[in-house]
């Protein structure tokens, strides 16, 4: 059972990204971030913020796998994976998903992480994302 360390309701897309600029400051490499909410939640705008934050802007589309990006400066990384199109955790393994996630140097960030819910994974966050009723209004919980 995880612990509610933060919340914000955040009413537009600059809030969403400056909330992650200020959680990757707190984050440790070797850490990984289930992101789960609906389409359009702003789980891939708080992945840009939260690159950003941590001085990253280039954003490179794995040439091999199109379920990661990877932001990277010269010594550290952010995976950036979106399980949206997966249909089998052995996709996930096929493609070194153990290997990224057990990276000491890197923060693993994924969307649609419900296919490896299972997995056992050291020094986890999870964030919700809940689109609420107005138009740009958006709850985001972190739990550790
Ligand atoms: N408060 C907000 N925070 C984040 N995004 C917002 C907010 N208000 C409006 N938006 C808009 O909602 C959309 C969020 O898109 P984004 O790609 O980040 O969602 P997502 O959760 O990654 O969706 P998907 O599951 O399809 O990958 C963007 O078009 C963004 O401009
Ligand atoms: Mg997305």
């Amino acid at each position: 059972m995880q612990k509610l360390i933060k919340t914000l309701i955040s009413n537009c897309p600059e809030d969403t990204i400056q909330f992650a600029k200020d959680l990757s400051k707190t984050i440790p490499y070797g850490s990984t971030i289930y992101m789960v909410g609906d389409l359009g939640s702003g789980k891939t705008t708080f992945t840009k913020g939260f690159a950003e934050g941590l001085g990253f802007s280039n954003e490179v589309q794995s040439p091999t796998y199109p379920i990661l990006n990877e932001y990277s400066n010269s010594k550290n990384f952010i995976y950036h994976f979106d399980l949206y199109r997966l249909k089998s955790v052995s996709e996930f393994l096929e493609i070194g998903g153990i290997e990224y996630l057990s990276s000491t140097n890197g923060i693993c960030i994924i969307e649609w992480p419900e296919l490896i819910d299972s997995f056992d994974i050291e020094n986890k966050f999870k964030i919700l994302f809940k689109v609420n009723g107005s138009e740009s209004s958006r709850t985001i919980e972190v739990y550790k």
